[in-house]
């Protein structure tokens, strides 16, 4: 079935992909709106993707016109870099929180199917083994520990949501993501000191540092999920056969790359030296020590470990992910160290 997709932040790491996915596979037409085009290059030239260039706290009235003209709607702006929770907290709950409660409400009052990214920070420092979207408890820390306002930010807009698919009719369907990575994660050059997340840091690190630095010795770990595994779950999530994802949670993760944050460093120094014009400068990197407070400064805590169940997705979506961490890694490097290849070259 022919449908009309709004998605906002379109040019991010996940909205860029899931834009060239529809495009390719599907008939579907896609409305978008982000601050810059950059990573829509392939995209562009479509007669079923309109691009406009606006900030979603400034461009209302586009906005909701085009909830009015499409059947989906996919918030996807949000600032979801943890350096950022703890230095600019508020900037994190008026773009992430109050930005996107404006558009939930919009979808509302039209009454649009909303899929919603929430994230697996909510569960925070949950110690079950496996996090299950309806019986794990969120835990967070005390109010100082600012990293928790994203979380927390995320969270309410869940509890928001549900409350409105109970009382409101809303059909929605929420979706955890558990660290994707991929080509077009952040940029490893506009990268400052911690802007972006840990594989595109550590890219940068190598590159351009010659040390990788471990918070609290890297013993914290994440489950990485190649961002193509994503997308496939996000399409059968947009094409909700029979209903099937309407008033369901969904962790988008791969359990079984569930690999510490030391683990993650000497893989991909491993694979860096794979690349014969990278191989002179990843011998060099040291990797060394610091602690979260030096790194981060005081108003961080870390999650320890952080492993999805996706029993949901496998009943109700059909979906297993299928691309192993090294192969995920792989393919990130394949772009950033391309794309460094071409900024040394035009210096
Ligand atoms: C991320 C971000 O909050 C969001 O991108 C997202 O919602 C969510 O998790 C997700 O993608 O699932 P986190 O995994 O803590 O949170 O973010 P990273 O910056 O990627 O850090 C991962 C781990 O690496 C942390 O334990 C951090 O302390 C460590 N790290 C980071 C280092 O050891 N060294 C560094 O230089 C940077």
């Amino acid at each position: 079935m022919s449908r009309k997709i709004l998605i906002l932040g379109v040019n991010g790491f996940i909205g860029s992909a899931l834009t060239e996915a529809i495009l390719k596979e599907k008939d579907w037409e896609i409305y978008g709106m982000d601050m810059a085009s950059d990573k829509l290059e392939g995209c562009l030239g479509s007669p079923r993707f309109q691009f406009v260039e606006g900030d979603i706290t400034i461009n209302k009235e586009w906005i909701e016109y085009h909830i009015k003209k499409c059947d989906v709607v996919l918030p996807l702006v949000a600032i979801a870099t943890p350096s950022i929770y703890v230095s600019d907290p508020l900037r994190v709950f008026e773009l992430d929180f109050e930005a996107n409660l404006e558009i939930i409400r919009k979808c509302v009052h039209y009454k649009k199917r909303v899929i919603f990214p929430s994230t697996s920070e909510v569960y925070g420092m949950c110690e079950d083994e496996e996090f299950q979207e309806e019986s794990s408890h969120f835990v967070l820390g005390p109010i100082h520990k600012q990293r928790w306002i994203y979380s927390c930010s995320k969270q309410l807009l869940d509890r928001i949501i549900y409350a409105y698919g109970v009382h409101n009719n809303l059909d929605y369907t929420l979706f955890r993501p558990f660290n994707w990575v991929g080509p077009k994660l952040d940029n490893i050059f506009a990268a400052k000191e911690g802007s972006s997340r840990v594989v595109t840091l550590f890219i940068a690190d190598i590159l351009h540092k010659g040390e990788i630095k471990l918070v609290d010795g890297g013993k914290q770990r994440r489950s990485f999920t190649d961002i193509d595994d994503g997308i496939d779950a996000l399409m059968r999530i947009i094409e909700n056969k029979d209903n099937i994802a309407t008033g369901r949670i969904f962790n988008i993760g791969n359990p079984t790359n569930d690999v510490s944050i030391r683990e993650l460093a000497e893989l991909l120094l491993k694979l860096v030296k794979e690349y014969p014009d990278y191989k002179a400068i990843a011998e060099k990197v040291k990797v060394t020590d610091v602690s979260s407070e030096a790194h981060y400064g005081t108003h961080y805590q870390d999650i320890n470990r952080r492993v999805p169940s996706i029993k949901n997705a496998e009943e109700f979506l059909g979906w297993t992910p299928k691309v192993d961490l090294t192969t995920a890694l792989r393919k990130t490097l394949d772009y950033h160290l391309g794309r460094a290849a071409g900024e040394l070259d035009s210096q």
